[in-house]
């Protein structure tokens, strides 16, 4: 494996990992939505590289689509805000729709969207996250229906997951250290 980059702690997910972990996921959702025409809508930009993967991994008739939300500023902390900085450009109702997203942290931007989205009465939504933080004695707001991994409450980046817009060309997942951050 690839040395990782200076200021990454550990990788928890390798190359050789997303690669697995992406395919089971394109072959669930395959199996779930084979008559379904999804429409794929990915929340930049984190989870462009996660999305670029896992709709090749998909086989049976879908679209895609992207909206930009922003909740963390530039740095770590959520700021609570959740702003839609670009909107979907096809219309949903009645659409079988699959967002999905590169971290679920507390759920919050997603439940926000979700409840956005459903008011344009598609015929469903559900949620494919690439990876979901574990805090202990916290349930994130939303359920996705498609999980890639679990991964420890630190900050993570690598696979489109940025710090302050840096890392996102990492080809594998890590923690970054906190010394770079603190
Ligand atoms: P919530 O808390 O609303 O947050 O689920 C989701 C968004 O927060 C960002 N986020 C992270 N970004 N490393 C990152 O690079 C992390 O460990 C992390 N945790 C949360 C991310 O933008 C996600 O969409
Ligand atoms: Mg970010």
């Amino acid at each position: 494996m690839a040395e990782a980059h200076p200021d990454i702690e550990s990788i928890l997910l390798s190359e050789e990992e997303i690669k697995e972990i992406v395919a089971r996921m394109g072959k669930e959702i395959t199996r779930d939505y084979a008559d379904k025409n999804p429409l794929v809508i990915a929340v930049l930009r984190g989870a462009v590289v996660f999305m670029a993967d896992v709709m090749r991994a998909i086989t049976c008739p879908m679209s895609v689509d992207f909206m930009a939300v922003s909740s963390y500023a530039d740095g770590v902390k959520s700021s609570g805000v959740v702003r839609i900085v670009k909107d979907l450009d096809t219309k949903i109702e009645g659409r079988n729709v699959l967002i999905v997203e590169d971290i679920l942290d507390s759920g919050l931007t997603l439940s926000y969207l979700m409840r956005m989205l459903q008011s344009r009465n598609p015929a469903s939504i559900e949620i494919a996250a690439f990876v979901v933080k574990d805090i202990e004695g916290k349930k994130p707001a939303v359920e996705p229906r498609y999980v890639g991994a679990h991964v420890p409450n630190a900050f993570v980046v690598g696979y489109g997951l940025d710090y302050a817009e840096r890392y996102r060309n990492l080809p594998y997942l890590g923690i970054l250290k906190p010394s770079v951050y603190e």
